[in-house]
């Protein structure tokens, strides 16, 4: 069978390469910044009408701007999109029942993580980027609501040289349509694909449900036109999984997104049934209870068991025990920490619990102090972020 390949990247150099202009003769780059928006940045400081980010700028005139239409055709993968399965022996893959086409079943979020601006340091969610790809990653979770997130992602794919190999999980999230006009959903798709610099969206979902009537018809035109091949519905509060599991259970969806945590197990039941009878594959939010759970097992050592299924840290016991339900597809952790990218993309490694283990390890959880109390804790304990989204720990008991 074939094995995920392992790159070796050279970034800037590789990319200096195919743009075929000499960078050395221009300022210095800003630490991570994509050599094509440092060259939009440049003619913009030189009065040409170019704006510093992906928003206003289409990837057709960016290509004509600088005469690399080209070298899009010569370099697809710099560019646009293709299937983004893997074939492996050796890494947790999991089909979409829909097509069969196989998914590494750890994927990339970027709520929050993902959400940092042009010019401040950001050059660590590209060793991320890199060492979730490397270690067999392909899927990658973001939304329009998500800051910088898109942003970020397509800079880094494009500096990477692997925008054609990920699978993209974006999402709609427009309130224009309550009249069925979808103008403003058609409108962020074309931003989010200019951000993503893909002519198409593996996964497209309506984030939250809202709007999804019109939201879910729209898509399923995108999706007849070739523009995205997949398309579903998210949400991660489990007092909606009632509006959600309809969506399921009539079969109309490719993939629902959830949350699904040892320590929020409501998907189980209506949810994870629902989409084993349907055929619609599952994407797992919040699988750290936005790192709630690591602070309940701060200090304490794995349980010895954890060895039989190959967990070496936490991360990996939390994401094991996900992955291994039937009907989940793929988890998706967020991370802004290289260091713990390389802890989550290891548990696609070594065996899964199966129905037996994952009881036991469940068992373990619920003797740790608070593990009935997760998701009453603030989210995201002692962190800050500071991108375009503004939140900080939410008070106790505030609803996610
Ligand atoms: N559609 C929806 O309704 C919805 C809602 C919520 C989330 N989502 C999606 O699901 C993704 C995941 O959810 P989430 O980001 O809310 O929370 P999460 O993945 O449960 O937790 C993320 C937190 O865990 C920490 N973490 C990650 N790996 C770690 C490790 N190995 N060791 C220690 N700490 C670790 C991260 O901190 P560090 O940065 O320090 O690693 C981060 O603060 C989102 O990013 C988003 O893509 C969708």
């Amino acid at each position: 069978m074939a094995v995920v390949p392992q790159i070796s990247i050279d970034p800037v150099s590789d990319e200096q390469k195919i743009i075929g202009l000499n960078l050395e003769s221009l300022p210095p780059i800003t630490s991570g910044e994509n050599p094509i928006y440092f060259i939009l940045r440049r003619a913009d400081m030189k009065g040409c009408n170019f704006s510093q980010t992906s928003e206003d700028i289409s990837r057709r005139d960016v290509l004509k701007a600088f005469g690399l239409g080209t070298v899009a055709l010569a370099f697809p993968g710099l560019l646009q999109s293709a299937p983004a399965s893997a074939e492996t022996a050796e890494i947790a893959l999991k089909p979409i029942p829909r097509t069969g086409e196989k998914v590494p079943a750890v994927g990339l979020g970027t709520h929050m993580a993902f959400d940092v601006k042009p010019g401040k340091p950001r050059e660590h969610l590209r060793e991320v980027m890199k060492i979730f790809y490397e270690g067999g990653g392909r899927v990658i979770d973001t939304s329009p609501l998500y800051g910088m997130a898109e942003v970020n992602i397509g800079d880094y794919a494009t500096a990477l040289g692997i925008t054609r190999q990920l699978f993209i999980a974006d999402k709609v999230w427009v309130t224009g349509e309550w009249l069925g006009d979808d103008s403003h959903a058609q409108k962020q798709f074309r931003r989010s694909m200019e951000r993503l610099w893909r002519d198409q969206i593996d996964l497209m979902q309506c984030h939250s449900l809202v709007n999804a009537r019109t939201v879910v018809r729209t898509m399923q035109e995108w999706k007849k036109d070739g523009r995205i091949r997949y398309l579903g519905v998210t949400h991660h509060q489990p007092s909606y999984f009632n509006l959600v599991a309809p969506w399921v259970e009539k079969g109309a969806l490719d993939f629902v997104q959830v949350r699904y945590s040892l320590a929020t197990r409501v998907a189980e039941e209506r949810i994870l049934p629902a989409a084993k009878d349907t055929g619609t594959a599952v994407m797992v939010n919040m699988p750290f209870e936005k790192a709630r759970l690591f602070k309940i097992v701060k200090g304490r050592p794995l349980p010895d068991f954890a060895r039989e299924i190959g967990c070496e840290s936490w991360a990996q016991f939390f994401l094991k025990w996900i992955i291994s339900h039937p009907a989940v597809t793929c988890a998706i952790p967020a991370t802004t920490n290289p260091k713990h990218q390389a802890d989550n993309i290891g548990a696609l490694k070594g065996p899964l619990p199966d129905a037996e283990m994952r009881n036991r390890m469940l068992k373990h959880m619920e003797t740790i102090p608070g593990f009935d109390k997760v998701a009453k804790m603030p989210a995201y304990p002692g962190k800050k972020f500071d991108g375009v989204v503004k939140r900080g720990s939410r008070k106790p008991g505030k609803k996610e």
